[in-house]
């Protein structure tokens, strides 16, 4: 009887993950056609996320109240535009079988509640007077906030491009 190799032990394990009832489900349950809603509205909260730590810029450059007040109005629509987006990318994590039963969509999850938090945050801090609170705090907190949603952008793009999930099987 020829001897098993450790490949064929490996070929034999069972992924426990992958015998979750629904794993092959990862079509979108929140889309338009099947167009999932979540990827269409990431991108405002990420391109606001940008706009105020460029507004906070302009503002520590030009010393223009117009650049103080363009901040508050970008860090307080990036927070609600990322509040929305959160609740459409959550939707579909509790819906989906073969979304919930991954581990990288939980941890997309955590980085980006985490964003949403100091989204929050960077708009509450402006709160008690929005020009003031650009230096040094305001402008340091909207370039950490610019790293974070660059690192929950990556990682929500790796769980379409590697993992597939929201997208549709295609039709031939
Ligand atoms: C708070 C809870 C969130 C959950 C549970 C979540 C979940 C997901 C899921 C399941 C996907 C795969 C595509 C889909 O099924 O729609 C995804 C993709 C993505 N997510 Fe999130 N997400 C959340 C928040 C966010 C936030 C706040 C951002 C950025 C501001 C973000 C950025 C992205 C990006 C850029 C993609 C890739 C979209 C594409 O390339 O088509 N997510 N997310």
């Amino acid at each position: 009887m020829p001897k098993k190799t450790a490949e064929d032990n490996v070929d034999q394990l069972l992924d426990p993950i992958a015998q979750t009832p629904g794993y092959d489900d990862t079509e979108t349950n929140v889309g338009i056609w099947g167009h999932p809603i979540h990827a269409m509205s990431v991108a405002f909260p990420v391109a606001l996320t940008f706009c105020t730590f460029g507004a906070d810029a302009l503002y520590w450059w030009s010393g223009e109240l117009f650049w103080a007040r363009a901040a508050v109005w970008a860090a307080g629509t990036a927070f609600l535009f990322g509040l929305a987006a959160g609740a459409t990318g959550t939707a579909e994590l509790l819906l989906v079988p073969g979304i919930r039963a991954r581990a990288p969509a939980w941890t997309h999850f955590v980085i980006a509640v985490m964003l949403l938090s100091l989204l929050g945050l960077n708009w509450g801090y402006r709160m008690q007077g929005y020009e003031a609170a650009i230096l040094p705090y305001g402008i340091l907190l909207s370039g950490v906030n610019v790293l974070v949603v660059m690192v929950t952008g990556w990682h929500g793009g790796k769980l379409v491009f590697d993992y597939r999930l929201g997208t549709s099987k295609g039709s031939g």
